[in-house]
């Protein structure tokens, strides 16, 4: 978790040296060239706080999950639960939500390393889940997204 952490930090400093170097170089404008994944937050300026910086790239991350989750607080569920407040809350247990069977007989509490796991292949995590989709591959793509999902509610 720290060598992510560092990690997300180094690329956001790359990310920033490299805007540096352009703005500063002969070259035209025209002629810099950004690379940058589908997704992927735009480079941020320098933060001290890398921690900031995860959950900026969770929030973007989220994306794919926003179709079916919202994250406002108080707010109603979609097609899969309002996952504001979700890290220390007991699995299938959001008041008013259909959840299926196997979440809600599951007996996990979400933590970082529930999440983790539940995230890189739910049906693996929770064999019968109805969350038929949104699994994320890239380890520090779920890290951030856990990072931000613990930055929401209480
Ligand atoms: C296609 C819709 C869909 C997408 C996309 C999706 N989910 Fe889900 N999610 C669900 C459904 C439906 C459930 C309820 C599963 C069950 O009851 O078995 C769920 C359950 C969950 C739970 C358990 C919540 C609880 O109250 O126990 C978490 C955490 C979660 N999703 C996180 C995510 C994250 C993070 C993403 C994006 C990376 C994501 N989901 C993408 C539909 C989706």
């Amino acid at each position: 978790m720290i060598a992510k952490r560092h990690h997300a930090a180094m690329l956001a400093l790359a990310g920033a040296l490299t805007l540096t170097a352009c703005g500063s170089s002969e070259e035209p404008p025209v002629e810099q060239i950004v690379v940058r994944e589908p997704g992927e937050a735009a480079p941020a300026a320098p933060v001290a706080d890398a921690g900031a910086d995860l959950v900026a790239a969770g929030q973007a991350a989220f994306a794919v999950c926003s179709a079916c989750h919202s994250v406002e607080a108080g707010g109603g569920s979609g097609v899969g639960p309002n996952l504001n407040g979700v890290v220390g809350r007991a699995a299938g247990t959001l008041e008013g939500f259909g959840y299926s069977e196997a979440m809600a007989a599951s007996g996990i509490v979400w933590d970082e390393t529930e999440l983790d796991a539940f995230l890189e292949n739910p049906t693996a995590k929770v064999p019968g889940t109805s969350m038929s989709a949104g699994a994320v591959a890239d380890d520090e793509r779920r890290a951030a997204i856990i990072a931000y999902l613990a930055s929401l509610g209480a």
